[in-house]
């Protein structure tokens, strides 16, 4: 965040696009007022939409969930991924699943044991966490589906910031199956070539990796901040504690002379408003 929010402030945008959203740290740290959020998780992306349309209903359901193996495990095989229901389970698991973590099985269904009965859901309600939530969600357009979809309609006036999982040519992340298809290395090249044509288009871009030589000599023509965080999670706990990362930074304006805005209101955000938009904090 100390190195995130300075880029963040010296890039001119008035809208914020994450393509990978997962939990959300940066997006609601920032709380931009206009936003596209995406992920390929269509669970995740309806438990955003639950709590942004329907947060009372969602607290309500959840309050009445006891925290059990024996309820962890029922909920944990339902497969439906729309209603407010749907969100209060996905929150559920989340909230009691062993560390937190969210993987899936080849077919797609969650296989992560539970977590013993210390995290509980509590602290959504508690603090009113999850109505801060829904009025941070408020500007936010909420798409599920792979990166790509969305990159596509970024342009001018667009900031897009890109976690998307660490995978290397010769190595699989633990954490890499987040839907039944893998994120592989051809993903991250992928990634790179989708943000190049967006920052043409006028976009600026931020994106976290893995501090690896292969991933520095595949942005070798960037500007590469290194960056440590802490992790409180991996499948090896020796594993866990300071990362090291790096943060790609493709400003719009060093490569952009008059670019022309290419995206289209109705291509991705009905709720654009770009007289509203403040940039970040
Ligand atoms: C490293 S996590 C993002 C974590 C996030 N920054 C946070 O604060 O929690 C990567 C996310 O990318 C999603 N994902 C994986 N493959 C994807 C793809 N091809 N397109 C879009 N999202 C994808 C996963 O579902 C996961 O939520």
């Amino acid at each position: 965040m100390p190195t995130i929010f300075p880029i963040l402030r010296d890039i001119q945008w008035d809208r914020y696009i994450e393509p990978f959203v997962g939990g959300g740290a940066i997006f609601f740290a920032v709380a931009p007022k206009v936003a596209v959020l995406a992920d390929i998780n269509p669970g995740l992306i309806n438990a955003y939409r639950q709590v942004r349309d329907r947060c009372s209903e969602v607290v309500r359901i959840l309050k009445r969930m006891p925290v059990s193996q024996e309820v962890y495990t029922r909920v944990r095989a339902r497969t439906r991924v729309s209603g407010s229901r749907a969100a209060a389970e996905f929150l559920y698991i989340n909230r009691t699943s062993f560390g937190g973590i969210h993987r899936v099985n080849r077919s797609g269904i969650m296989n992560v044991p539970f977590g013993g009965g210390q995290r509980t859901p509590r602290m959504l309600w508690h603090g009113d966490l999850l109505k801060r939530a829904s009025s941070v969600l408020r500007g936010a357009e909420l798409c599920v589906g792979d990166f790509e979809s969305v990159v596509r309609h970024a342009g001018a006036g667009d900031v897009i910031f890109c976690d998307p999982t660490y995978a290397l040519p010769d190595r699989r992340n633990g954490f890499d199956r987040y839907d039944s298809r893998i994120f592989v290395w051809d993903d991250q090249r992928r990634l790179y070539a989708a943000v190049l044509e967006a920052v043409r288009r006028g976009a600026s871009a931020i994106i976290s990796n893995v501090d690896d030589p292969r991933v520095r000599a595949l942005y070798r023509k960037e500007s590469i901040v290194r960056v440590k965080r802490f992790s409180g999670i991996s499948r090896e706990s020796r594993a866990r504690g300071v990362v090291r990362e790096l943060l790609i930074i493709i400003r719009a304006e060093k490569r952009v002379f008059g670019a022309q805005r290419m995206v289209r209101e109705s291509d991705v955000s009905t709720r654009r408003n770009v007289s509203q938009a403040t940039g970040p904090g």
